[in-house]
């Protein structure tokens, strides 16, 4: 039972989470048990929940602060608790009472048999979920990741059998007034899903990003001749137009990451009616999860970093790895392989004077944009060689003369899908962004760099 292995792999990634010495384990699955109790090995004591006769809340009520690990294994649907939100609340609030504090959850869930839409509602609802213990203390979790189980996508061609990786959190922080999270920041304001949806209309089939398939087509070319077969992070995938591509076209296997469920949920769909095992998927935020040491031969990433506050540590994190990112002691070897190559492409500031008009712009997206030396200089600075940085704005302004010209030429098929308010929301928005661009405000950057190999 391959299973257990991963996910136990998976949640040990996470480097807030305790140490597992006691674990919890709801499960209908006989064999389940066996496969966790050999996963984790005879210092792991395991606590079997099921099959249970009573309900799971009421065994976990009893408990406080005594698991590091609670895993509820396709148990969610067996007890109807998947509509039941108030119930499934319920048994949410036990856990966080019974973890110790920074213990992991891990629910898995075969998707397949639900709506698509139950996948973003029930990470939304884990992701904002808060409680109050008996002593009025406030409980909530970090979200870790939702991700595919590789061994149902290989051996079932299931690529909705899915599992959350939830720690409880030290303590309840919110992102700001009313968004609890950032991805529910991202979920809320610009991805939400009328916008996916009504970008895409725009940008083409499968594409958040300027020139959708063709020009992405280019970006994937600039890494010269590349190797079928070997590995891709797209950083920012969103709804998976890049990895479908690079999988399709250039052969690579790949793995889409994006902290948006609202984006992801395409993906996920897609992936499950194109049966493309080379392509997976997860929800992370890319400066959260710990990937695996020296895993990726390429990190490509369309349109998505500016979103991201810290540009050092993301660009250490391709480089090095994970947790104490920047401490002098780690040797960078990680993430990216030694030789690996990088293309990004990212929105970003130019040398005019800042319009407050645009100013605005970026503060309402909480975008972070640096111009050209200072996008050179994070890749410097983690130590990538080789590196070509190229100012793409003339491209990205003819892009959106053509975006604009074929959305005012479709209109009425837009207005059709979506609202007239959301066409004139996107008409004045690539009409900003051409102002922008005229007082060279707005810019639109690609670098190439590679990782030194080792010797
Ligand atoms: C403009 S969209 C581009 C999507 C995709 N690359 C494409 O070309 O269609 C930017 C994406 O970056 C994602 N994103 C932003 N911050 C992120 C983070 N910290 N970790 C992972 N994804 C993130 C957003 O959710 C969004 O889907």
């Amino acid at each position: 039972m391959a299973v257990a292995r991963e996910i136990i792999a998976s949640f040990q990634s996470n480097p807030s989470a305790t140490k597992v010495k006691t674990a919890f384990l709801a499960t209908e699955d006989a064999s389940m048990v066996k496969a966790f109790r050999d996963a984790f090995g005879a210092e792991v004591q395991i606590t079997n929940g099921g099959p249970l006769t009573r309900d799971l809340s009421q065994v976990l009520n009893t408990k406080k602060e005594e698991y590091d690990a609670i895993i509820l294994c396709n148990v969610l649907d067996d007890w109807n608790l998947i509509k039941r939100r108030h119930h499934l609340g319920d048994l949410l609030k036990n856990v966080l009472t019974a973890l110790k504090k920074s213990g992991t959850l891990v629910i898995r869930e075969d998707m397949s048999r639900h709506p698509i839409t139950t996948i973003p509602d029930l990470t939304k609802f884990f992701d904002v979920f808060v409680a109050q213990d008996s002593e009025g203390n406030g409980l909530t979790f970090d979200f870790y990741t939702t991700k595919q189980v590789e061994d149902s996508l290989y051996s079932k061609q299931d690529h909705l059998d899915l599992y959350w990786i939830l720690t409880r959190a030290p303590e309840i922080v919110v992102y700001e007034e009313k968004l609890a999270t950032f991805r529910d920041f991202l979920d809320k304001t610009q991805y939400t899903e009328d916008n996916v949806r009504s970008y895409e209309w725009i940008f083409g089939e499968n594409f958040i990003s300027p020139g959708g398939l063709d020009e992405n087509r280019k970006f994937l070319q600039r890494y010269g001749t590349i190797k079928p077969g070997a590995k891709m992070l797209d950083i920012g995938v969103g709804i998976g137009g890049g990895a479908r591509q690079a999988a399709k076209e250039f052969g690579l296997h790949v793995l889409g990451v994006d902290l948006s469920t609202n984006m992801i949920v395409h993906a996920f769909e897609r992936n499950q009616r194109d049966q493309d095992c080379r392509v997976k998927y997860q929800i992370s935020d890319i400066l959260v999860y710990d990937f695996p040491e020296n895993e990726f031969d390429y990190v490509f990433s369309r349109d998505a970093i500016h979103h991201i506050p810290d540009q050092d540590l993301l660009f250490a994190k391709i480089y090095t790895k994970g947790s104490k990112l920047m401490s002098d002691d780690i040797k960078p070897s990680k993430l990216l392989k030694p030789g690996g190559q990088i293309v990004i492409s990212r929105y970003s500031k130019g040398y005019g004077k800042l319009s407050p008009k645009f100013l605005d712009y970026v503060s309402r997206r909480h975008y972070n944009l640096h111009n050209l030396e200072e996008f050179e200089g994070f890749a410097k600075k983690a130590g990538f060689v080789n590196i070509k940085m190229e100012n793409i704005t003339p491209r990205f302004k003819e892009i959106l003369l053509e975006e604009r010209e074929y959305t005012i030429k479709n209109k009425n098929d837009f207005v059709g899908r979506f609202s007239e308010e959301l066409y004139n929301h996107h008409l004045e928005g690539w009409e900003d962004k051409l102002g922008y661009i005229a007082e060279d405000n707005h810019n639109w950057h690609l670098i190439y760099a590679e990782k030194p190999k080792s010797k």
